[in-house]
């Protein structure tokens, strides 16, 4: 599903990562794809992440979920708001709006974060290190944007919520439903719920932090490392003075570590299973009884559909002689030239169909078997 009256590409150029856009319901017919009961729900449930914000004058309290049913009869007339995290993991009508969005690699696409507010209810101004569109689902909410924010700027003291200690207040909008806010990294904003039932989807995106990276890139290669490859400088000269680090040791130390951290095909390797890696590991999809592949291809005869798993993050890197490598789940599988197209096609697309020559390829029926055993692939059997 592609926007009506929406430009990918022009909005890649003139406002990703740069600026902010109102885009007035682009949707082809804007439906809620959940209830406020439904979301509740979601929060009550261990293994899904929640947070409940009440405003009190002029702070803010957050509590974690699973959350007690019955605090939601509690709430009163404070304005309050309730966020559950990944509910595109859980609700297949709410991964379906990250669709058209897929102009934007799936690597770098989070998931969706949903919130319910009560009139006036909202999380207080702030900014976020990502960038963020905001669906308005239900009812309205006003948006106003700020200046750019960074690590620098003074927020006010709060234990959980980083609200900024001052909000200038740039522009402002009220968005109903099917309306959509992007919103780039950094850049300050306040929603505020006008009228009861507002519901708004967040579609969040992931941007590693060089310490992030560095820091699980290095967690990665140490277990693998051995205590034998040591310095060694058995071209030993005699020094001038003994207490110099002589610059041909600092070039031979600072090799060692470089040619560990440069190898740049290990580390495509380890991003691309690192960037799948399932964000709620507790959660195991796998179905419950593993299927052969002689049951696998008997499934594919019968033209049922596959199904990418909503929680599962499938990404793949080109390697020579037409193959790939494909992750999912934070797996590699390294896929041979017969398999490659559909790998490609799973990357693309949420539900596929195998071709009747593909049926064919043992590497695709291998490669089928294990991502359907994993939970990463299921079928759509209507
Ligand atoms: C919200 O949905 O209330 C908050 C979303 C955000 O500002 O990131
Ligand atoms: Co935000």
């Amino acid at each position: 599903m592609q926007f009506k009256n929406f430009d990918s590409a022009t909005f890649l150029r003139d406002h990703w990562q740069k600026k902010p856009l109102l885009i007035r319901n682009p949707w082809h017919s804007w439906r809620n794809p959940l209830s406020p009961d439904q979301l509740a729900g979601l929060a009550c449930e261990d293994h899904v992440e929640s947070r409940l914000i009440t405003q009190s004058s002029d702070d803010w309290n957050a509590e974690h979920g699973p959350l007690p049913e019955a605090r939601f009869e509690e709430l009163g007339t404070v304005p309050w708001t309730l966020l559950v995290q990944a509910v595109d993991h859980h609700v297949p009508d709410v991964a379906a709006l990250v669709e058209p969005f897929r102009f934007i690699p799936n690597w770098r696409i989070d998931d969706v974060m949903v919130s319910y507010a009560s009139d006036g209810g909202g999380v207080g101004p702030h900014f976020d290190h990502y960038d963020v569109f905001l669906i308005q689902g239900l009812g309205q909410r006003r948006w106003q944007i700020g200046g750019m924010c960074d690590d620098q700027t003074a927020l006010r003291s709060h234990e959980d919520l980083l609200l900024l200690a001052h909000f200038d207040v740039a522009e402002e909008w009220l968005l109903d439903p099917g309306d959509m806010l992007y919103i780039p990294p950094g850049i300050a904003h306040n929603g505020v719920a006008v009228g009861a039932d507002c519901m708004t989807y967040s579609i969040g995106f992931r941007s590693p932090s060089r310490k992030e990276l560095i820091s699980n890139w290095c967690d990665d290669l140490l277990p693998n490392m051995s205590d034998d490859d040591r310095y060694g400088d058995p071209d030993l000269s005699i020094q001038t003075n003994p207490g110099e680090i002589a610059e041909s040791a600092i070039d031979r130390l600072h090799a060692m570590l470089t040619e560990k951290l440069t190898d740049r095909g290990d580390f495509a390797k380890w991003f691309g299973q690192y960037s799948s890696t399932p964000r709620y590991p507790e959660t195991d999809w796998r179905p419950q009884e593993p299927i052969d592949k002689d049951q696998l291809r008997r499934i594919l005869v019968d033209d049922h559909p596959l199904l990418r798993n909503a929680a599962s993050r499938f990404s793949f890197i080109r390697e020579s002689e037409d193959g790939c490598l494909l992750f999912v789940d934070g797996e590699c599988f390294p896929v041979a030239a017969a398999a490659a197209p559909l790998a490609k096609r799973l990357c693309a697309h949420s539900h596929i169909i195998v071709d009747p020559a593909e049926r064919e390829a043992d590497e695709v029926i291998d490669l089928l078997t294990a991502l359907y055993n994993g939970g990463s692939l299921s079928f759509n059997w209507d």
